[in-house]
């Protein structure tokens, strides 16, 4: 984006409201926060193999597996040798309801077509998920004491995904929440590594051509202008705090448009590009997004990314180096990933793939598109239309602008990434047949 117009774009969303004012009191009240909660990590104890980053097998807390990334996540998880088991957070409205909770997995793998009878692998223990509840997240104190001395690892994988919540919002139902991982993680010698699954849309209007993997900017006006956005901005920045000045193994990935998987086909039609596909076909239009650069992501390819990352990370000399100082200040940028497609297409290919599968469409200006959305409240793309302004005016008018996420140093240490395929006719003929089977059906001539 030219640097005018992206000062300009800025100061429309500052001027605009007060969000941007906002973002920056929830990170300083984090910060500050923090700062009193936290100690700065110690050197390892020893090394005799008993520290948390020392053993080879890794006990995993995972949220979000009842969610589409997640699930693939807990799938690779069962199957991976490398850990030795799961504690799987899911939401239930009877905490004491085990079985309940094992049944939204099973009800998740079974949507997913994975198998499920993997829910029934002694490796997974399940455990409510309330991380707003204080001081234990709404388990008893043993089991929380427990949990924080066994796991190795954690994946915060959930959030909500609401374009229209407001960043106060997100602070009061996810990052509370998440602050309370933080303090599980937390030990003032050999810390769980915790991960967290962000969003590019935390950095889509940084400015630059290309992003690249390294924390972000103090300037929350890098991401798009939605309170989803702005959350997972504040999150990576409370990372970058706390990676640089308490030695914490904090560790982002930025995670792009996620499709479904490669086997089956199964993505979820209710996310904005499904209901695009499916809105812009019925009323035969589709927006000219001919600036933008996709790197769309099979969820398999990106599940098996991030474990691969969880995995090679904890193993890294990372801990021992930054503590062989004790110094806070000498850690490196390596803890930010980019979980997007390293072969990136345009979206002319995306037009072509859409017509090659034979669905019928005129290629019309962004606001045309939401302008004739607006005309049809009942057209499946009309719920996602804020989704597509918001991006819109993340997008340059004449050109360039999107950027494109760089994947080297992500690809370096989960080779996977790279073998991923692009988005292609094979793979849409394989989300249009799964979306028939399910009664989603997008008209084809
Ligand atoms: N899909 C994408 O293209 C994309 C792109 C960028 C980033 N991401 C990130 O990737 C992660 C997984 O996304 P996904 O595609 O797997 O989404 P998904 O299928 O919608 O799953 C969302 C998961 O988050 C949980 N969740 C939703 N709202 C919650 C809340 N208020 N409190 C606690 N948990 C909540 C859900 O639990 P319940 O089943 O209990 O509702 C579910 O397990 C998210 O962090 C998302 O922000 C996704």
């Amino acid at each position: 984006m030219p640097r005018e117009k992206f000062h300009q774009y800025r100061n429309l969303r500052t001027n605009g409201n007060n969000v941007v004012a906002s973002v920056y009191s929830i990170i300083n009240d984090y910060i500050q926060q923090a700062d009193s909660d936290f100690p700065v990590i110690k050197k390892h104890a020893s090394n005799t193999g008993t520290a948390n980053n020392q053993v080879e097998q890794q006990t995993i807390l995972l949220t979000g597996a009842t969610g589409s990334l997640g699930a693939f996540m807990l799938r690779d998880m069962i199957r991976s040798s490398r850990v030795k088991k799961i504690y799987c957070l899911v939401r239930h409205n009877n905490h004491n309801d085990l079985d309940g909770m094992k049944q939204r997995l099973a009800t998740s793998f079974r949507g997913r077509l994975l198998s499920e009878s993997l829910i029934n692998s002694p490796k997974i223990q399940v455990l409510p998920m309330s991380l707003n509840e204080e001081p234990y997240l709404g388990w008893d104190q043993d089991t929380y004491h427990q949990v924080k001395n066994e796991v190795t690892i954690i994946q915060h994988c959930a959030w909500s995904m609401n374009v229209r919540e407001s960043v106060e919002h997100y602070e009061r139902d996810m990052i509370r929440g998440l602050y309370n991982l933080v303090k599980l993680a937390y030990h003032e010698t050999n810390p769980t590594h915790l991960h967290f699954i962000s969003s590019n849309s935390a950095t889509a209007a940084w400015g630059a051509p290309s992003i690249p993997e390294i924390p972000v900017p103090h300037d929350p006006t890098i991401a798009m202008p939605m309170g989803y956005a702005y959350s997972k901005y504040i999150v990576e920045r409370l990372f970058d705090y706390l990676a640089k000045n308490k030695n914490f193994p904090c560790f982002v990935e930025r995670v792009g448009q996620v499709l479904g998987d490669t086997e089956n086909g199964v993505w979820n039609p209710n996310q904005p590009y499904p209901l695009m596909m499916l809105g812009g076909s019925l009323i035969h239009m589709i927006p000219d997004l001919m600036t933008m650069h996709v790197q769309w992501l099979p969820v398999d390819f990106a599940s098996a990314s991030i474990l691969d990352i969880m995995l090679k990370t904890i193993n890294t000399k990372r801990s021992t180096s930054i503590s062989a100082s004790n110094s806070p200040s000498d850690i490196d940028n390596s803890n930010v990933f980019h979980i997007l497609n390293p072969k990136s297409v345009s979206w002319n290919t995306i037009l072509e793939v859409l017509r090659n599968y034979g669905i019928q469409f005129e290629v019309v200006s962004p606001q045309r598109f939401v302008e004739e959305l607006d005309k049809h409240p009942e057209n499946p793309a009309y719920r996602v239309k804020s989704f597509f302004e918001a991006r819109y005016k993340a997008v340059d008018s004449d050109g360039k602008s999107m950027p494109v996420w760089e994947t080297k140093k992500t690809v370096q240490v989960a080779p996977v990434l790279a073998k991923a395929p692009s988005f292609n006719t094979d793979l849409l003929k394989k989300y249009i047949e799964y979306w028939h089977t399910i009664g989603f059906a997008i008209p084809i001539v």
